[in-house]
């Protein structure tokens, strides 16, 4: 069902209208109004007091989720029913954090590779070479558990631009170095020139390159003739999206740096939020009433873009993560059935990790006149526990800041006499707040986010797991290296990139 004929987003569209004569400063003295209106999942608590929003308004998100069956879609995802129609293909990746699955052939043979690989004192570094989902994920999931770190050093190398990998090889040995080549279709051009680049690298220095590579791909054929030996290589399912495959053999990154336990609490962490979104009640659903959160702001208050600022240094790419998450999965203009919608998905996901932001860019969110609402993340005990009591209100006062900027957002403060130093206030924040950032919490806020994307994209009514759009600048590139390479000039480019590759041409290689 598209969003415009869900009977519940009229009534929404109509209910904003009686919202706006309400002032969020005025609501929030209610002092029922945060048991109301906050939702939990054991220690992961979502206070949603500071929207301007009521009782009314998330009965509503309910409503529409009933009303877009988002419980009935849920469960043909799980049941792995062709939900990606655009490629005829089921959306597998809850399925890569179930037992079954860990106990698999492929689960223990990823296992048992991650033990040689932490038990081999001689491999002192490990670089994951991959980019998109094969990066993204294994990156801020192997920062975000720094604290469990007990294997080799782990460095990701995305880029094709050669600093990238350089700066990284810059600080390993190449006897001592392990490289994991990670691409769902072994064809990415960034991924397969930095494979080259580090192969080369390992031969200049007298190295074997075989038993230093290995490879994750759902394309293993493509990595065995790339030369990656058959019992390194770790495949997955197709039906495994890139931006939501850290759960699968993509997380052999994460396996090796914390080991297989603390990976195994991570997937039932995410387990655990599959569980909740299958059975909680629409109005009792995180995922649900923060999908229609969502579809509230892009929708009915017209916002393009969406914050999310985790107070967790660990968590600094979080919303990079998100933001491949969201957007690449919502960022459509027509609908499952391939009609062009006459509404607009997913907004622009961005931000970073808080103290930071509030130095920087938050005087624009403080002040503006346009509105960005936010997500405001902090875990309220630290990783590890510090035992020092000047270490622990450091994590205090981190946790005082997040809160003193939802409230400072949604509270404001008037000043009549002097306007430059005016805060209207009403400006909305979800504060999500758990106990602390364990492999288990972590798995659970990354599913949550995950499921945000897709009850959102159910909402909308797109296919949340194509992404046609990222072909044409690949296509492009591919033909303008071809003309690089001495090949025509094809007749639908420029005369704008017909120059640039004339200098390009001329770009002398000597600094
Ligand atoms: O170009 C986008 C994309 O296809 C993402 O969807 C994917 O995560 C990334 O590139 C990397 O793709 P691969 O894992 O096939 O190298």
């Amino acid at each position: 069902m598209r969003l415009t004929d869900n009977p519940a987003f009229a009534k929404l569209q109509a209910h904003q209208a009686e919202l706006e004569a309400q002032s969020l400063p005025a609501l929030l003295q209610d002092s029922d109004r945060q048991q109301a209106l906050s939702l939990s999942l054991d220690d992961l608590c979502v206070d949603l007091s500071r929207h301007k929003i009521t009782e009314e308004t998330l009965a509503l998100f309910a409503e529409m989720a009933e009303a877009a069956d988002l419980k009935g879609q849920f469960e043909q995802l799980f049941a792995g029913e062709v939900m990606n129609h655009t490629e005829g293909r089921p959306v597998l990746h809850m399925q890569a954090r179930t037992a079954e699955t860990l106990q698999g052939d492929e689960g223990r043979k990823i296992a048992i590779f991650t033990d040689i690989i932490r038990g081999d004192k001689s491999v002192k570094d490990v670089v994951n070479i991959g980019i998109g989902g094969s990066d993204l994920g294994p990156a801020m999931v192997t920062q975000a558990l720094a604290p469990y770190h007990d294997g080799p050093q782990l460095h990701f190398v995305s880029n094709v631009d050669p600093s990238h990998l350089h700066d990284v090889l810059a600080k390993c040995t190449p006897e001592r170095t392990q490289f994991i080549v990670t691409s769902k279709t072994f064809t990415t051009q960034e991924t397969m020139a930095n494979a080259a680049l580090a192969r080369q690298w390992l031969v200049n220095a007298g190295c074997a390159p075989d038993r230093q590579f290995a490879a994750v791909s759902a394309a293993p054929d493509k990595a065995e003739a790339w030369g990656v030996e058959p019992d390194r290589i770790f495949g997955f399912a197709d039906g495994i999206g890139g931006r939501y495959s850290l759960w699968s053999a993509v997380g052999l990154p994460i396996m090796i740096a914390v080991g297989t336990t603390r990976f195994y609490e991570m997937l039932k962490g995410a387990f655990d939020m599959d569980t909740h979104v299958r059975t909680a009640p629409a109005r009792q659903n995180l995922p649900m009433m923060l999908g229609a959160l969502r579809v509230f702001y892009r929708n009915i208050h017209h916002k393009s873009a969406y914050g999310i600022m985790a107070y967790d240094q660990r968590l600094k790419d979080f919303t990079r993560w998100a933001q491949q998450t969201e957007m690449e999965s919502n960022g459509k203009s027509v609908d499952r059935d391939g009609r062009k919608l006459d509404y607009f998905t997913s907004p622009i996901i961005w931000g970073e990790a808080g103290t930071g932001c509030q130095h920087s860019f938050f005087q624009a969110l403080h002040q503006e006149a346009d509105i960005c609402p936010l997500d405001i993340l902090v875990p309220l005990r630290p990783v590890p526990l510090y035992r020092d009591p000047a270490w622990q209100k450091s994590h205090k006062m981190l946790v005082i800041n997040a809160l003193a900027q939802a409230e400072a957002f949604a509270s404001g403060k008037d000043s009549p006499e002097e306007p430059h130093r005016q805060f209207d206030g009403g400006r909305p924040v979800t504060f999500m707040s758990w106990d602390a950032t364990t492999p288990y919490a972590l798995g659970r806020l990354l599913a949550l986010y995950e499921h945000i994307t897709i009850a959102s994209g159910f909402l909308w009514h797109v296919n949340s797991f194509d992404q046609f759009g990222v072909e044409l600048g690949k296509e492009m590139a591919h033909a303008l290296a071809a003309v690089g390479e001495g090949g025509a000039m094809p007749s639908h480019f420029s005369q704008s990139a017909a120059v640039l590759l004339a200098a390009l041409k001329d770009a002398g290689t000597d600094s």
